[in-house]
């Protein structure tokens, strides 16, 4: 039977978890492919550190450059991390003719248009499905199954770190920083944590699925970005009692050739698809103007959900090398010119119903004061629930608002921090009322 070599650049959560499922499935590899891969070299920082699996020693290396330049390797496995020693090992590995997977988000949210451009002018392919959602196929989905449609819109929740924390402080109110904690030791979180808990990744992950989707590029610049680390245990709480779900969600629409992206936590009401994504799981809905709406749902982090993408990509890869062909199916599901360059709708003219908590003193006449300068702004309140009675004293008061331009909106809570019956800097957090639908 034809032998595929492969070389793996890193052996940590992910790196370890394609040894296993290539050992583990490899009759079924083989019976769906009709070739062997091998796996030829693995490079590593630490060649004598206790891995999750074992493997001959005298495969392993401490230079990535080894496994590139293997004559016996024809797809490398850039499973590192990072932009900078990744974007030269996949460089390299492009140049000298190899074929790569990568699940390296950050690298293609950053030098995306880099290696696919040198990818298509050397004629080889790039895999990069497990950098978005981990386990589910939605690279693929956009870039095959729903190539037929105009894509007009996507919603999801693509990091799995910060919706395991999202869920663990709804379900049973931990603190923030434990449940963090539990995220790293379950191997989900990036190297550094500020990338999930502050939305990073997410607008990693979003950059590519714009690309695909849209078929434009998009800087991360472009891309609002906030993430969860202020959200509250009070917040937490009080959108359980009104119906809702805090959730970090990634948004992008293209409407009129214009395209607005955005991160942030955001409530959504218990009826709404994403409400039950829970844990680590990630969800992707997309709105294509053929198929209407599609969701994919599944595990968005792990060793072994995270392996079984990239060992597709090396799956698909492998079918073309034993067919003669490559770049079939272009990186982003686009011909070289048919990418463009779209307008990008900037977040102050978005709109959506807001949460706001104020901390208010509790005394006749504060409300009126508040929803004097939302009136001002344009501003129509939809409901108002003040918490609890502390006279003279600040207690918590929560107003939703109908649908609100976030400029104004910002405007009016800067003029409310002001007055001297407000206690504390305002919360506000974004509602998403559709149950993606219309995206
Ligand atoms: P880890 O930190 O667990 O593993 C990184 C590996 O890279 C380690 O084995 C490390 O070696 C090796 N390494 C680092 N620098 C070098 C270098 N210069 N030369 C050779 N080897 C090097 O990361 P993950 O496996 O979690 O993540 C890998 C990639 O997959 C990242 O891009 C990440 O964003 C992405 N990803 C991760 C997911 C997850 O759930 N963990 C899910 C989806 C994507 P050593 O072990 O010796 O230190
Ligand atoms: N840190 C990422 C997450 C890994 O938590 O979703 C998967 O990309």
């Amino acid at each position: 039977m034809e032998k595929i070599g492969l070389g793996l650049i890193g052996f940590g959560t992910v790196g370890t978890g394609v040894v296993k499922v290539l050992e583990e499935n490899r009759a079924v590899i083989r019976e769906r492919l009709g070739v062997e891969l091998v796996i030829k070299r693995i490079a590593c920082r630490d060649r004598t550190k206790k891995r999750a699996v074992e493997v001959d020693p005298l495969i392993l290396t401490t230079s990535a450059e080894e496994v590139i330049r293997d004559p016996d390797v024809s797809i490398v496995v850039e499973l590192v991390g990072g932009t900078e020693s990744a974007r030269e090992f996949v460089l390299m590995a492009i140049r000298e003719g190899k074929h790569v997977v990568t699940a390296n988000k950050a690298l293609l949210s950053e030098y995306g248009r880099e290696v696919f451009g040198l990818a298509t002018q050397m004629g080889v392919d790039v895999g990069f499905e497990a950098s978005v959602g981990g386990g589910i196929p939605v690279i693929r989905a956009l870039k095959e199954g729903l190539c037929a449609n105009r894509i007009e819109g996507i919603t999801g929740i693509i990091n799995g770190t910060a919706n395991y924390i999202l869920t663990r402080m709804t379900e049973e109110g931990g603190r923030f920083e434990d449940v963090l904690k539990e995220a790293q030791r379950k191997g989900y979180a990036e190297a550094d944590p500020t990338y999930d808990i502050e939305g990073i990744d997410t607008a990693h992950k979003l950059a590519i699925l714009v690309n695909i989707a849209f078929g434009t590029w998009i800087d991360l610049a472009d891309i609002y970005t906030e993430g969860i680390s202020h959200i509250t245990e009070l917040d937490v709480e009080f959108a359980r009692e009104l119906g809702y779900r805090i959730k970090l969600l990634a948004i992008a629409k293209c409407e009129d050739d214009r395209v607005s992206a955005r991160v942030h936590p955001t409530m959504i009401p218990t009826g709404h698809p994403l409400s039950t994504v829970g844990g680590v799981y990630n969800a992707v809905h997309i709105y294509g103007n053929a198929v209407g709406s599609v969701m994919l749902y599944g595990m968005g982090a792990g060793m072994m959900p995270t392996a079984s993408a990239v060992v597709s990509d090396i799956m698909d890869i492998a079918r073309n090398i034993t067919r003669g062909v490559s770049a079939r199916v272009p990186p982003l599901g686009y011909i070289q010119n048919g990418m463009k360059q779209l307008e990008i709708r900037p977040m102050e003219t978005i709109e959506v119903p807001y949460y706001l908590r104020f901390s208010a003193i509790d005394r006749p006449g504060v409300l009126s004061r508040i929803s004097g300068v939302f009136g001002a702004h344009n501003i129509s309140i939809a409901s108002v629930i003040q918490k609890g009675r502390d006279i003279g004293g600040a207690v918590p008061l929560v107003i939703i608002t109908h649908h609100a331009r976030e400029k104004e909106l910002r405007k009016a809570l800067q003029e409310i921090e002001k007055l001297d019956v407000v206690t504390a800097k305002p919360v506000y957090i974004r509602i998403e009322e559709s149950s993606g639908e219309d995206t």
